[in-house]
């Protein structure tokens, strides 16, 4: 009943002509695979300055594109900003949100992603929420204290109720390129975990409908397993989303895994 889905977090990389390059490439090699329409939602991460180009190239390909953030705001004296209205504006479907590089670099807090994440969804655009905790969290067994406080102060804080179209992310940080990956039975229990509060919170039903995507270090070669496990819905990639084979056969593997 969930539509695997396949973001690309591009990051800091790609200047305009080779994100419009990426993006035709995978849209091409997208209609290959005999089209995602119906099968499979396939996005394409940018930063900000390229997305209007590679909106431009995915037009009518059926490819969705993603903003790396957004302000909370909607307009007015935020000097760097950008608001969501105006990702939107710029051909942009999603924005991912809340992603563990912004909380641990840029200092964001749950709070801040929920304001975040609340102005997205009035402004049109579906928020990828990124959660996930740091390897010291792990290893002191409280990866589902802290991913469960991060579902409260990030999703429930800014949604008293069921946030239609909200997409998740869990991205565990000591897999983020690192090339270590999460076993597909640590994924697989976190995200259970995640789906199972969601309910809780909003109702089995809507938590049965929402995709939980897994993100650290997917690559061709370990994304069937992941994608296969039964709370599993997808990947947000970012290294192997640079290369338009890596990410294909990604995509691939999301097109085949249930
Ligand atoms: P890598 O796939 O490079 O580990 O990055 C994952 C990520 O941070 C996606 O948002």
């Amino acid at each position: 009943m969930r539509l695997p889905l396949v973001a690309g977090n591009w990051k800091m990389n790609k200047r305009i002509a080779e994100g419009r390059a990426l993006a035709r490439a995978v849209a091409e090699g997208v209609a290959r695979l005999g089209g995602a329409r119906g099968r499979a939602e396939v996005v394409l991460g940018p930063p900000y300055l390229a997305l209007p180009a590679v909106a431009e190239a995915a037009a009518g390909s059926g490819l969705g594109v993603a903003g790396q953030d957004c302000s909370p705001e909607k307009d007015g004296a935020f000097t760097g900003e950008v608001s969501a209205a105006m990702l939107k504006d710029a051909g942009a479907t999603h924005v991912i949100l809340g992603h563990s590089e912004r909380r641990e670099l840029l200092g964001e807090a749950d709070a801040l992603v929920a304001r975040k994440a609340s102005a997205a969804l009035a402004g049109g655009l579906l928020p990828i929420l990124c959660l996930g905790e740091a390897l010291p969290l792990r290893q002191a067994g409280k990866t589902l204290d802290h991913v469960g406080r991060q579902i409260r102060e990030s999703i429930l804080a800014a949604f008293p109720s069921p946030p239609e179209g909200l997409i998740v992310a869990y991205e565990p940080i000591w897999a983020i390129g690192t090339g270590v990956t999460a076993t597909p039975a640590q994924a697989q229990e976190v995200h259970a975990f995640i789906r199972s509060r969601l309910g809780e919170i909003y109702g089995v039903d809507w938590a049965a409908k929402t995709r939980i995507l897994y993100g650290g270090s997917v690559k061709p070669d370990n994304a069937a397993e992941l994608f296969a496990q039964p709370d599993i819905d997808g990947g947000l990639i970012g290294g192997a989303s640079l290369k338009s084979e890596d990410f294909l056969a990604i995509v691939g593997a999301a097109l085949t895994a249930r």
